[in-house]
């Protein structure tokens, strides 16, 4: 079983090629970073445009790479949604004509199941049902992960996702962009309890997220602390907040053996360790994704395709992209 992924929701294009066994044939990937630096966070328009440009290239190499031909793929697996609409259709589009002219099923692949599957690609041992901490730029959640296409929301962010907290500390910083990579960098020049921020939701009976009350104490503290200690401070003070809400997760769902992290915050090495730490406390295992499949990638979506077609679920030509979709 041979499954061809792409990618295109948000600034990264990609193309992966995956097989049934977990095999990573080939994965091509081009960030669009240059491009959308200038402006500081990415831009709907100039992302479309570079994904037409790049994803055909792209998909080209991928093939080039893994010594194969279209004709040899069994499935197209694409990514749907949710994310930039404009960037979203090209992938898409481009997914179901490569499907239509190979004669071979499309699995339109929603980008967060791609993210909680992603853990089973690395690790074949780990088993359903397990508890995900799915930590992206768009997105904090926890969520039961009970089996392909059966996922349980437990907990999800009042208002801010903790990539974006991370990416808006970093443009108060001036430590430019993409700015997760950028504040666990200062981050590690910097003394964590140098400034005293908030950890919202911490201890509260409901089970959510928030982090727009410590991006704001981070902007009232900007020009008070050396950058590196505003940067410590506030990730120390995220890995607190994040450690309070899954410890509270796990405790709600004995069945799951496992603590899984994915999605592109969970590249931070100091969120892996504190995660790490508290599976080991609770007697559970820990499954953390080698980093390059964290953060956006398309061997994360061939699997999430390998794992549909294999439980029998394809979609149709005319299946639409979706900007919005809860998993
Ligand atoms: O999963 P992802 O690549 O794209 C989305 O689906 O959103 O996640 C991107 C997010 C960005 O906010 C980025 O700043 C953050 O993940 N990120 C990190 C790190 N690497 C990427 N945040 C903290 N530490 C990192 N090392
Ligand atoms: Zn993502």
């Amino acid at each position: 079983m041979l499954i061809l992924g792409l990618e295109s929701s948000c600034d990264e294009t990609a193309a992966a090629l995956v097989t049934g066994d977990r095999q990573v044939l080939a994965h091509r990937l081009l960030g669009q970073e240059a491009a959308h630096a200038p402006f500081g966070g990415v831009v709907p328009e100039i992302a479309a445009r570079a994904h037409v440009e790049a994803l055909g290239p792209l998909v080209a190499a991928a093939l080039t790479d893994a010594g194969v031909t279209l004709a040899q793929v069994d499935v197209i697996a694409a990514t749907a949604g949710p994310g930039l609409i404009g960037g979203v259709m090209v992938g898409l589009v481009t997914g179901k004509a490569l499907a239509h002219a190979a004669g071979k099923p499309l699995v339109a692949v929603n980008h967060l199941e791609g993210h909680a599957l992603s853990p089973r690609l690395a690790d074949p041992d780990l088993d359903f049902p397990y508890l995900l901490l799915l930590v992206s730029g768009g997105h904090c959640q926890l969520l039961l992960v009970q089996g392909v296409g059966r996922y349980r929301r437990l907990a999800t962010t009042i208002d801010d996702a903790v990539g974006e907290a991370f990416d808006k500390t970093a443009k108060l910083l001036g430590l430019g962009f993409p700015g997760g990579p950028a504040v666990e960098r200062a981050a590690a020049l910097g003394d964590p309890r140098a400034v005293p921020l908030p950890r919202p939701l911490k201890g509260a009976a409901e089970p959510h997220f928030s982090f727009a009350g410590l991006k704001s104490a981070v902007a009232r503290a900007v020009g008070k602390h050396s950058p590196e200690d505003l940067a410590a401070s506030f990730q120390a003070a995220v890995v607190e907040c994040l450690l309070d809400r899954t410890a509270r997760a796990l405790a709600a769902v004995p069945e799951a053996a496992t603590l899984v992290v994915a999605g592109g915050v969970a590249a931070n090495r100091a969120v892996r360790a504190a995660l790490e730490a508290l599976a080991t406390k609770h007697g559970r295992r820990f499954v953390a994704p080698p980093l390059w499949l964290c953060t956006d990638n398309a061997a994360m979506i061939a699997w999430a395709g390998a794992e549909r077609f294999a439980a029998g679920l394809t979609d149709p030509l005319d299946m639409p992209a979706r900007p919005r979709w809860p998993l």
